[in-house]
Order: structure tokens, then C-alpha cells, then sequence
């Protein structure tokens, strides 16, 4: 079959099929509206593909998420986050030159305009991190005003990038500071992307922060684990905003502020705060299941479900034996992991949430490992931020290379009054 037929009243109208490298097909809409007048209505876009991308697949009913097609299992066991980063951004791993290139420009582009620093000195100490990241990034482009990406100069593209993926650490390691009343950590030119960010976050005059290379390697691995995730909110913001031409770091920031809310990224706050809740108040499993079903509580169980993975989530399955293992390795007994655990498996039981295939996603188990690693809860929105900046960059640069390049513009179905008048 090459095309769709659709019948509208007298008109049929034929649609081209598209077929993906994986198999999954879409009915191309294209023309729909300029052959016949109709639009398409998709709430929330459950069914709508916004673009083609050679970035990254799911497979959502068997449990597959693949990087430019290499499953992240493997990526997330042997690689390093900063690979990953480059593999994203460039549809290619560096060789050892490039490598070197990559690292120096991280180097390079870690500190932070001293006048930025500036800003986080009239911060309250109460301002959430996510605000302060989303804020500094759009800083960015007032000092490092390369606004426009010309299509001929990668080089402006790599800097502009380089900058983002390197100092997203120190805008979050500064704001923490900021927050507990530290002196700020400059980055170290001599330490790699983790460590650096982790002795940013943790050095201080009281403790010295001492290398970990667990923890380093914990972090590395949680990095690559949201490095991308294909056209989910944030991306598809970055995507929209981008599309108008704006600069990369305006586009990031908006892709920022939509992972932030808690159905998205900020649900990682939102487990460990559940956890807490259920722990504090004694609640039994049972009554916080009872909440989640009932559609007049507003509660939903934070960490469970997923518009794409009807199955379960690789990233879920990776973070838990990796929290049950570092647990176990450091003979430390979580209170909020023993809860997670009962809730799972009780949830996993449920009818309800059987019936409509609810399973824990990467949140859930993500936040015991951070607290376990001595984040705080408010912090957990930007580590999953610092995680998908490559990912908000390859999708970007993708678009921007495109063709045809279109300026994202969805229509709607107008219900409003036909006519109405000022009064008086
Ligand atoms: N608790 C209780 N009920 C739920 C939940 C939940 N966590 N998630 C979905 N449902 C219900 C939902 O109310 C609906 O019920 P009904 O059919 O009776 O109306 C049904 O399940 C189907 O929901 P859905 O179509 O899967 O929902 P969606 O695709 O519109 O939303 C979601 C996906 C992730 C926003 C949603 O599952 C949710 O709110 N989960 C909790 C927040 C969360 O963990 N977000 C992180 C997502 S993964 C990280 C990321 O990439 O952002």
C-alpha cells in the first residue's frame, strides 16, 4: 500500500504512507488541508509525529530505547556521558582527535562571565534551582551573543553548544551553593565532566569534596540515561521555539522551563516527595493507590505511566538495580526505597493499573539514587536537565538542517462565539 484513502463526503482524498528504519509508519497529512479543506484534531498530540529523526527510537510496547541505534543498555555501561554527548549531537562518535577537541572545549567554556556570577549573588537562597538554570541559560545570550547559528558555520554551532553542555554544570553547581549559603566552587581545568561538577557541587570549606569513583561513575551512567528521549514536551518545545529562528540557548531555556513541571522531569521531585509523604503520615500502600484511582483526589502516583512505553522503561529497569546495588554495596537501608519497592510491586498487581499498563518510569527510582549520592530533593529536575542538554541540541540541529525548514505552527478548531460586540 503506498497511500491512504480518505473518504470525505464525495471527496476522496489519497495520503502518501511513510515508512521509519524501524517500521513504524505514519499517514503523511502534508497536503490534507490544501486538497480538502480539513485539519487533523489530536489532543495533546497522542498520534501526531511532529517531525523525521535519526536520533533516537522507542520501542514502547517492548521496552527499547536506542541512541542513533545503539540500545542505551550498552551505551549506558560503557560509555561516557561526554561520548554520548558528541554521538548525539554529530551522528558520530569522535575518534581520539575529536575527543580531545570536545574535552578541551568543555575545558574551555566551563567558567562562567563574571558578571553572570553577579546575578546569583541577588538570588534569594529560596529561589528553586530551575528557575535560576532557566534563567542563567537565556542568560547566555546576553553574554555570548553569537545569536543567529549561520548554516555554514559549525564552528559557532560547536562553541554555542560546547558552552551549554559545559556550563549548565556550573550554573547548577552555583546555584546549589547559592541555596546552602556556600562560598562558590570554580570549575577545575584538571578535572573530567562528573568529577568536576560533583567536587563544584560537594567541595566546601568545612568537608573537601574526596573523588568517588562509584558515585562518578553512578552519575555518568544516570547522565546518559536522559541524554535523550525523542519528541517528548521539553524537546518538542525546543523544537517550536527553535523553529522560530531564535538563538540555541533562548530554545534550550524554553525546553528548561517545560521539563520542570511535574508530569514531565519534575516528577522526580515529586516521587521522593510522595515517598516522603507516605513515610511521614504512615500511609498504607492501599490508601495511596486508592488516591491515585480516584479521579476527584487530583493525586496521581508520581513515577508511573508513560504516553510511549507501555511495558516497562529501560531507564527504570537500569536505575533500580543500580539504587539496589548501591544500597546494598554501602549496607544502607533507605526507609523511601523500601516504600518505592512495596508501592511497585502492590501498583503492578492492580487492575487498574494493569488494565491501562501504568509502569514506573525513569523517576521513580532516580530520586533515591540522588538523595542516596547527597542531592537534594530540589535538585533532582536539574541533574535530569543536565542529562538531556544534548539531546535538546541534536534535536535542534537536526530541525535546523531539515528540509524543507518550516516554522512550527499547529491550527485549531475554533469554538467561540461567531460574533459578539464591545459593550456600550
Ligand atoms: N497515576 C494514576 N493514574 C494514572 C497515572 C498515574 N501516574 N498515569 C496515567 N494514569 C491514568 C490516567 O488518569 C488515565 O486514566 P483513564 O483512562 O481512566 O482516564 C490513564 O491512566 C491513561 O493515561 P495515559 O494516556 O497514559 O496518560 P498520558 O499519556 O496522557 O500521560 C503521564 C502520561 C506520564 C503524564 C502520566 O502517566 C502521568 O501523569 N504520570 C505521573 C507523572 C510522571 O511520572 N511523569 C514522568 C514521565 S517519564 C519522564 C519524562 O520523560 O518526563
Amino acid at each position: 500500500m503506498e497511500n491512504a484513502k480518505l473518504n470525505l463526503g464525495n471527496m476522496v482524498i489519497e495520503l502518501p504512507l511513510v515508512t521509519g528504519t524501524m517500521g513504524e509508519q505514519a499517514i503523511d497529512i502534508t497536503n490534507l488541508r490544501k486538497d480538502s479543506g480539513f485539519i487533523t484534531l489530536d489532543s495533546g498530540y497522542q498520534n501526531t509525529g511532529s517531525c523525521k529523526s535519526a536520533i533516537t527510537y522507542i520501542d514502547g510496547e517492548k521496552g527499547i530505547l536506542k541512541y542513533r541505534g545503539v540500545n542505551i543498555e550498552e551505551l549506558a555501561s560503557k560509555a561516557r556521558f561526554t561520548e554520548v554527548a558528541y554521538f548525539l549531537v554529530n551522528g558520530k562518535f569522535p575518534d581520539n582527535g575529536e575527543r580531545l577537541e570536545f574535552s578541551q572545549q568543555l575545558t574551555e567554556n566551563s567558567m562562567l562571565h563574571e558578571d553572570m556570577i553577579k546575578f546569583f549573588h541577588s538570588v534569594p537562597p529560596t529561589a528553586h534551582p530551575m528557575s535560576i538554570l532557566s534563567t542563567m541559560v537565556n542568560a547566555m545570550s546576553i553574554f555570548y551573543p553569537q545569536y543567529f547559528v549561520d548554516e555554514n558555520d559549525g564552528e559557532v554551532f560547536k562553541l554555542m553548544a560546547s558552552r551549554l553542555i559545559s556550563k549548565i554544570r556550573t550554573i547548577a553547581a552555583f546555584s546549589y551553593k547559592r541555596s546552602i549559603g556556600e562560598p562558590l566552587v570554580y570549575p577545575r581545568h584538571d578535572l573530567p565532566y562528573v568529577g568536576n561538577f560533583l567536587n563544584m557541587m560537594f567541595d566546601s570549606p568545612v568537608k573537601p569534596y574526596e573523588s568517588d569513583p562509584d558515585m562518578e561513575r553512578l552519575l555518568n551512567m544516570i547522565l546518559i540515561l536522559h541524554a535523550d528521549h525523542e519528541q517528548n514536551c521539553s524537546t518538542s518545545t525546543v523544537r517550536l521555539v527553535g523553529s522560530s529562528l531564535v538563538n540555541l540557548y533562548s530554545s534550550v531555556c524554553a525546553g528548561i522551563c517545560a521539563l520542570w513541571g511535574p508530569l514531565h522531569g519534575g516528577a522526580n521531585q515529586e516521587v521522593i516527595e510522595m515517598l516522603e509523604r507516605i513515610r511521614n503520615e504512615n500511609l498504607s500502600i492501599k490508601t495511596v493507590l486508592e488516591r491515585a484511582k480516584d479521579k476527584n483526589s487530583n493525586f496521581k502516583l508520581s513515577g508511573f505511566g508513560h504516553r510511549v512505553y507501555r511495558n516497562f522503561d529501560p531507564r527504570m529497569k537500569i536505575l533500580k538495580q543500580e539504587a539496589q546495588s548501591f544500597l546494598g554495596n554501602r549496607k544502607l537501608d533507605d526507609p523511601l526505597m523500601n516504600i518505592a519497592l512495596e508501592l511497585e510491586a502492590a501498583a503492578l498487581k492492580d487492575d487498574y493499573f494493569v488494565e491501562r499498563k501504568l509502569y514506573p518510569n525513569v523517576d521513580f527510582y532516580s530520586g533515591i539514587l540522588y538523595r542516596e549520592m547527597g542531592f537534594p530533593t530540589e535538585m533532582f529536575t536539574v541533574l535530569f536537565a543536565i542529562g538531556r542538554m544534548p539531546g535538546w541540541i541534536a534535536q535542534w540541529k537536526e530541525m535546523h538542517d531539515s528540509v524543507p525548514f518550516k516554522i512550527g505552527r499547529p491550527r485549531q478548531i475554533y469554538t467561540g462565539p461567531t460574533e459578539a460586540h464591545y459593550p456600550g
